[in-house]
């Protein structure tokens, strides 16, 4: 496998929890970690149609500016009932005329759509998180760890912890959604855990195994 020189790794996101996140994982095995924002680096448009595409557009562009590697995130909602979608439109389906976002009015357009298409028994409602990391080096070379979070999209939104779709996702394995468990219980993981519930953690645990021996 490749190795990082020096063990140095840019981290190209401009969101500042993304990045402590990463940070926090990568600290204790001695990676030095700066952000696309220490580096100057403006926001590439995502206009790939797979979270990979769109991971690879940020890891790529901040790996050729600064000259070192890089790691980028993408991720977002897939309804099997809506064919997949908002997928990596995730984002996009809170965003505004005016540019700020609004996920109640996000997840009541999923559910406007669910119900459209009569899928109301818990079995027909069925999704997942998706999160992709891309670590990406100067000249182009990619590699790709995928999280999966499988679950069942309810009505309505249930929780005021977390972010984005969190209210409405109730993972397998639970009774309470994203949007009712704590950050630990959604995310918490350690190098060396087995279990790991978000995608984010998955994604994070397939990073870890195969680029930090753990
Ligand atoms: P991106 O990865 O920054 O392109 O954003 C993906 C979008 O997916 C975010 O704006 C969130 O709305 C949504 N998303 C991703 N992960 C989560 C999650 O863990 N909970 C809720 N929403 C999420």
């Amino acid at each position: 496998m490749r190795e990082i020189d020096n063990r140095r790794i840019v981290v190209a996101t401009h969101n500042t929890g993304k990045l402590r996140e990463m940070a926090n994982l990568m600290a204790p095995f001695g990676f030095e970690t700066t952000s696309a924002a220490e580096h100057d680096l403006p926001e590439p448009e995502e206009t790939g149609t797979t979270f990979e595409e769109n991971a690879y557009i940020k890891a790529h562009a901040a790996a050729h500016a600064t000259g070192l590697p890089a790691l980028a995130d993408d991720s977002g909602l897939c309804v099997d009932a809506l064919d997949g979608a908002p997928g990596v439109y995730t984002a996009d389906w809170a965003t505004l005329a005016d540019g700020t976002r609004d996920f109640g009015i996000a997840m009541e357009k999923v559910e406007e759509l669910l119900r459209a298409k009569g899928a109301l028994k818990p079995e027909d409602r069925r999704g997942r998180f998706v999160a992709v990391l891309c670590l990406c080096f100067p000249d182009g070379e990619a590699e790709y760890y995928r999280g999966e979070a499988e679950g069942t999209l309810v009505w309505p939104p249930r929780g005021s912890l977390g972010f984005g779709y969190d209210p409405v996702f109730v993972p397998d394995g639970h009774r309470i959604t994203f949007g009712e468990m704590s950050a630990e219980e959604k995310h918490g993981w350690k190098p060396g855990d087995e279990k790991a519930l978000s995608h984010r953690a998955r994604a994070f645990r397939e990073f870890a195994r195969a680029r930090l021996g753990v």
